[in-house]
């Protein structure tokens, strides 16, 4: 599970949530049930670490493996009750991942019925949470309510989740969608092709600075320039309030290869210094309002989190 996180054959925010939990039973669920109760919190301890350390930015998977480390301490006398509410929190946190997308594309919906095109970044749907996703749930939802909103999908180098999951995901669901190479949304916005944006989040500090793919940034400060609202939509679980504001955020820095081969060609020379952060943080004060499975939180972000969600 490690692995797969690693290198993303699991990704985005609240699925590596839920693959982590479960990871933590793959962990665990072998050990002898003959060892001392401490031995196996010393067990479940190093594979949390070793979990948590896979991915550094989405809290999600920090956030779901310390919960299943709370209750397996707080619950069940033996080793195999124990094992069994890691089990049962593992599919709890996925039922309710689930649960939340639902909420999300519910309340996004509210906002989002008014706009006839969205442009989205990155990957922040069904393959990116349990079902649905977050920023393409209202999506989803209005669909089923009988209002077609058109999607332009940002490619979202270096790893293509725009162009290789989002395009497929949404021309799978019937929703009409647009690709476009990231450099190409200014044009579409100044051509005043789309009427909002609207992204999912990795990580959001108490002040809603938010992070997401790398290039979210960019994408914040052209809708500001061009007077269309930014949206992000993510749930609870990847919210950071015990971080202060986005300089907190740990950065996940990726390897090299990513940017200098595409696909397995090499498109740039083999010793060229690369910088590859894969996500960005984009300042509070240029989103619009997040959309939560609680409802919406709008301007001042900060007053409105603390209020809504501490
Ligand atoms: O590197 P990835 O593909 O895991 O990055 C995913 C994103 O940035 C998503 O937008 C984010 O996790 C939200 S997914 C609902």
């Amino acid at each position: 599970m490690v692995e797969a996180i690693k290198v993303l054959r699991v990704r985005g925010a609240p699925a590596i949530g839920v693959a982590g939990a479960f990871g933590v039973y793959l962990g665990i669920k072998d050990f002898s049930e003959k060892e001392s109760i401490t031995a196996f919190y010393n067990h479940l301890d190093e594979i949390s670490r070793k979990i948590i350390s896979a991915r550094p930015t989405a809290v999600n998977l920090p956030w779901a493996v310390e919960r299943i480390k709370r209750e397996a301490r707080r619950s069940g006398n033996t080793i195999a009750e124990k094992k069994q509410i890691v089990f049962d929190i593992a599919k709890k946190i996925l039922e309710e991942d689930r649960q939340m997308c639902l909420a999300i594309g519910r309340h996004g919906y509210e906002i989002l019925k008014i706009y006839n095109t969205i442009l989205t970044h990155c990957n922040a749907g069904g393959f990116a949470t349990t079902e649905y996703g977050t920023a393409l749930a209202p999506i989803y939802y209005a669909k089923d309510k009988g209002k077609n909103i058109k999607v332009f999908a940002d490619e979202t180098r270096p790893l293509l989740q725009g162009a290789r999951i989002t395009a497929f995901e949404l021309i799978n669901n019937n929703i009409d969608v647009t690709l476009i190479c990231d450099n190409m949304a200014a044009d579409v916005m100044r051509k005043k092709m789309i009427d909002a944006v609207i992204v999912g989040a990795d990580r959001i500090a108490l002040n809603g600075d938010t992070a997401n793919k790398i290039g979210t940034y960019g994408l914040a400060v052209l809708a500001k320039a061009h007077n269309i609202p930014f949206y992000v939509a993510a749930p609870s679980s990847t919210f950071d309030l015990s971080i202060e504001n986005g300089n907190f955020i740990p950065i996940e820095q990726r390897e090299s290869e990513e940017i200098i081969f595409c696909y397995g060609k090499q498109i740039a020379p083999r010793n060229v210094k690369v910088y590859n952060p894969a996500f960005d943080v984009t300042p509070a004060e240029l989103i619009t309002a997040i959309i939560t499975e609680k409802g919406i939180i709008c301007q001042p972000l900060k007053e409105e989190i603390k209020k809504n969600l501490v």
